[in-house]
C-alpha cells in the first residue's frame, strides 16, 4: 500500500493556495491512500471544502479528528453541538458526504494492514515539571497572559457537567484500545492527532513553551500503542514540529504542514513537498 500522510493543514487560515498545493501534490504523489491526522479546519464549510477537494484526487481519503476540528462555541453547545458532537456525528457525516472516511470507532484495512485513528486528548502527562505549577493552573488553561485555546474552544459534555481533559483523553483511549482489542490485522497503523512520546515533545528553554507543553498529548497513549506489537507505525500531528523515532520496531512519524510562518519552505508547494509524505507499507 502507498500511503501518504501529513497533518495540520488549517485550511481554513492557510487559505485556497495552500489547499491547491495539497490538491497538486496529493495529484503528483498518487498514493492509494491519503491519510491527514487532524487539524484541517474549524468551520464545517471548510472542512467540507477540503475534503472534497482532496478526495478528487485521490481513491481513498481518510482522516482523523484534531483538536480544531472539535472547537465549538457556548451557543453551538447550548443547541447540542459539543465537541462529542462534533466528533461523533458532524465530523463522520462531512466525511462521509465527501467520500472520505472519518477515522476514530473503526480501523480500515488495506492489504492486510489496519489504519486506527483517534483524535486522542492531552491529560497533561507531558508537562515539564521544572515550572512546578498546580494542576488547576493547566486544567484552566490560563497562565501570565497564555491563554490555552482549547481550555476555551473544545466543550466536552457530559449531561450538564463540562469534562475535564483528563477524562476526555481517557475516554479516548479507551475507544482506541477498544479498536485495537477488536482488530484481527496482523500489522496495525495508529494515527493519533495528539502526540503520544516522550520523545514527540521539543523541549525549549523558555517558560511559555514549556506550559504550551503540557496540552500536546498523553504518554498514555504511547503505552497503549507499545502494548500491542503488530503496531509497525505510530503517525501524530497536533505539533507543528517534524520528528521521527525508532521505538525499538515500532517507527513514530510526525510531519504536520502547520501555520504559514512555521513551514517549511517559502511558498505553499515547497511546504507541502516537505510535510506530505509517501510511506510504502
Ligand atoms: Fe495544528
Ligand atoms: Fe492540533
Amino acid at each position: 500500500m502507498r500511503l501518504a500522510v501529513t497533518s495540520d493543514i488549517h485550511t481554513d487560515v492557510n487559505g485556497p493556495e495552500l489547499l491547491a498545493a495539497l490538491v497538486d501534490r496529493a495529484r503528483e504523489l498518487a498514493p492509494d491512500v491519503l491519510l491527514i491526522i487532524g487539524d484541517i479546519a474549524t468551520a464545517p464549510a471548510h472542512y467540507l471544502q477540503t475534503l472534497l477537494a482532496l478526495r478528487a484526487v485521490v481513491p481513498r481519503l481518510l482522516v482523523v479528528a484534531g483538536n480544531h476540528d472539535v472547537w465549538t462555541t457556548p451557543e453551538a453547545v447550548a443547541k447540542g453541538l459539543d465537541s462529542w458532537a462534533r466528533l461523533d456525528h458532524l465530523l463522520p457525516a462531512l466525511a462521509a458526504e465527501a467520500g472520505a472516511e472519518l477515522l476514530d470507532r473503526a480501523p480500515v484495512e488495506i492489504d492486510g494492514v489496519a489504519i486506527l485513528g483517534s483524535l486522542g486528548w492531552f491529560d497533561f502527562s507531558t508537562r515539564e515539571h521544572l515550572l512546578e505549577l498546580p494542576m488547576e493552573v493547566y486544567q484552566k488553561g490560563n497562565w501570565g497572559g497564555l491563554r490555552w485555546m482549547d481550555q476555551v474552544r473544545a466543550i466536552w459534555m457530559e449531561g450538564d457537567r463540562r469534562m475535564e481533559a483528563e477524562e476526555v483523553a481517557l475516554r479516548l483511549r479507551e475507544r482506541l484500545a477498544a479498536q485495537m482489542r477488536a482488530c484481527t490485522a496482523k500489522k496495525l497503523v495508529v494515527a493519533t492527532h495528539m502526540l503520544a512520546f516522550a520523545g514527540q515533545i521539543h523541549r525549549r528553554d523558555f517558560p511559555e513553551w514549556r506550559f504550551v507543553n503540557a496540552y500536546m498529548g498523553s504518554l498514555g497513549l504511547g503505552e497503549l500503542i507499545r502494548s500491542d506489537p503488530r503496531v509497525v507505525l505510530h503517525l501524530a500531528g497536533h505539533t507543528h514540529l517534524h520528528s521521527d523515532l525508532k521505538l525499538g520496531k515500532l517507527r513514530a512519524l510526525v510531519t504536520p504542514l502547520g501555520y504559514k510562518r512555521e513551514w517549511l519552505g517559502a511558498t505553499p508547494r515547497e511546504a507541502v513537498h516537505r510535510s506530505m509524505k509517501l510511506l510504502e507499507l
